[in-house]
């Protein structure tokens, strides 16, 4: 760097020198100094020498300041009453709660430090501004002091040897960044684990967490792990489930295809042309309908969401839309477990040749007269170079006959299925030739129910391995 271009580091310079020099006259020159080297940079009494033009610009004391850019539109959103515990902490002007700002931070704040920042013994390791908010250490003599310096020590090596290495990483790389100056100090008692979330957005780098902020991070796309659909696989599955002697024994019904059968004719055929569309109209027993329902009304059904705005993390935000009124439960824990529903995924793999761990869990759903899910599509954007990959399929499993109301209906195509008991619906997402490409023509509704209530459930197939990556936390 050409000192002479950046007069502001002639000054920060200046104040550092000063800043050195306090130190080292309230010691005294000659005084063992406490020297600790932080990765070839060295640190007398918690000074560090390094990246100069920070000194001036970090805040010393605690600004009340927004941290984020999009704090407006966050606080216009609503974000600072229903995600208080982020929004708070991180735009505060916009939520205007600067005059009780240690209320937002849920845990102990006190520290060891005194107030006025030219008086402090315990000062500011510079070089961290490269993540964030310079870190305060402890004053000599301080109980935190080591434990401080320690984890400073381990957040750089993370820092240069992980987060600048790994590939991985690269979405995270600016947006990873302690935003707290007593970060690492709470890191040091153990914050890290016993306010997991807070420390997780907050003081990501001396928590070692960076790839949390983003999913494309968290959740690589690996390339060694093969997709359930190379071309031309979705049709192989449609021909087998309507022609293979081991699935003979269904009442299947082929409404759209792609093609004719040999010696069918638009005159002969009983189905359109078109995306597959097919129906297996005893594919599910009574008792594991009712049996279904019964334990989608254990899980509790509350009010379904949509897949909203893309999220600056990557993730997708839930959105209680007015397009889709019906509420859902989904199906974990005591339901995935209950041996109805591990026949019923058996029976799906055995269907599909898909891999379970491939699917969404159940999502079962509950129509009121009323309730609705207007047109949309299954595709989700974006997920076909994440890990999970794109929704390629849906079985929609119907579980009680409806009084009035309630058909699956799908507009491009003029086709609309009627709920019965026991019956499941299956469609693509995607092109048989290009599986990772959304097919337009499937999108659909859940028409109004009139008259009873419908019950259902979905299983959404991903191109890849979903439980797995939802595991990672993705
Ligand atoms: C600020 O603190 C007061 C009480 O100390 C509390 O009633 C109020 O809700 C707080 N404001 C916010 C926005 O958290
Ligand atoms: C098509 O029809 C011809 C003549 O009626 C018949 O010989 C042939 O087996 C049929 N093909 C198929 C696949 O049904
Ligand atoms: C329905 O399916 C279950 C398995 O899920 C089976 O145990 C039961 O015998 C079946 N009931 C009837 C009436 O076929």
């Amino acid at each position: 760097m050409a000192t002479i271009a950046y007069p502001l580091a002639w000054t920060a310079a200046l104040a550092l020198c000063f800043a050195l020099f306090s130190a080292m006259a309230r010691y005294g020159v000659g005084d063992a100094l406490d020297t600790i080297t932080v990765n070839g940079k060295t640190c007398s009494n918690g000074i560090c020498v390094d990246q100069f033009d920070h000194w001036q610009t970090v805040p010393m004391t605690w600004k009340c300041r927004d941290l984020r850019d999009d704090c407006t539109l966050r606080a216009v959103r609503g974000l600072c009453q229903t995600d208080s515990l982020y929004t708070h902490p991180h735009c505060p002007v916009a939520c205007g709660v600067c005059h009780n700002r240690t209320r937002e931070i849920p845990f102990e704040t006190s520290a060891p430090f005194s107030s006025h920042p030219r008086n402090r013994q315990g000062l500011v390791e510079v070089a961290g501004s490269r993540f964030g908010v310079p870190q305060l250490i402890p004053e000599r003599g301080s109980d935190d002091r080591q434990g401080v310096l320690d984890r400073m020590q381990d957040a750089h090596e993370y820092w240069e040897d992980v987060v600048m290495e790994e590939d991985r990483y690269q979405p995270v790389r600016t947006l990873c960044r302690n935003e707290y100056e007593l970060c690492a100090l709470w890191a040091a008692r153990g914050e890290c684990t016993n306010n997991e979330r807070f420390m997780k957005k907050s003081c990501p780098v001396v928590c070692y967490t960076c790839e949390t902020l983003h999913v494309d991070a968290l959740c690589p796309f690996d390339p060694n792990i093969p997709n359930a659909w190379q071309r031309g696989d979705l049709n192989r599955m449609f021909k087998r489930i309507v022609h293979d002697p081991t699935l003979a024994h269904y009442q299947t019904t082929v409404l759209s295809r792609p093609d004719y059968e040999p010696n069918d004719t638009v005159e002969t055929a009983s189905y359109q042309i078109g995306p597959w569309v097919v129906i297996i109209d005893d594919f599910l027993n009574e008792t594991e309908t009712s049996t279904l329902i019964a334990l989608g009304a254990d899980q509790g059904y509350e009010r379904s969401t949509d897949v909203g705005e893309i999220l600056e993390d990557g993730s997708y935000e839930d959105d209680e839309s007015e397009t889709r009124t019906s509420t859902n439960a989904w199906c974990y824990n005591e339901c995935d477990d209950h041996e109805v529903t591990q026949i019923i995924w058996e029976r799906m793999t055995f269907l599909t040749q898909i891999p379970p761990e491939n699917s969404e869990s159940l999502q079962m759903l509950r129509y009121e007269p009323g309730q609705f899910y207007a047109v949309h599509h299954d595709y989700i954007e974006n997920d076909w170079n994440r890990a999970v990959g794109s929704r390629i399929l849906t079985v929609f499993l119907y579980l009680n006959d409806v009084e009035e109301g309630g058909a699956t209906n799908f507009p491009e195509l003029e086709l609309a299925v009627q709920p019965k008991r026991g019956r499941a619906l299956l469609w693509p997402s995607v092109l048989d030739q290009y599986p990772h490409k959304k097919d337009d023509r499937t999108e659909h509704e859940a028409q109004v129910v009139t008259k009873g209530i419908k019950y259902g459930a979905n299983a959404w197939f991903h191109q890849r391995d979903y439980q797995g990556s939802t595991q990672n936390g993705c």
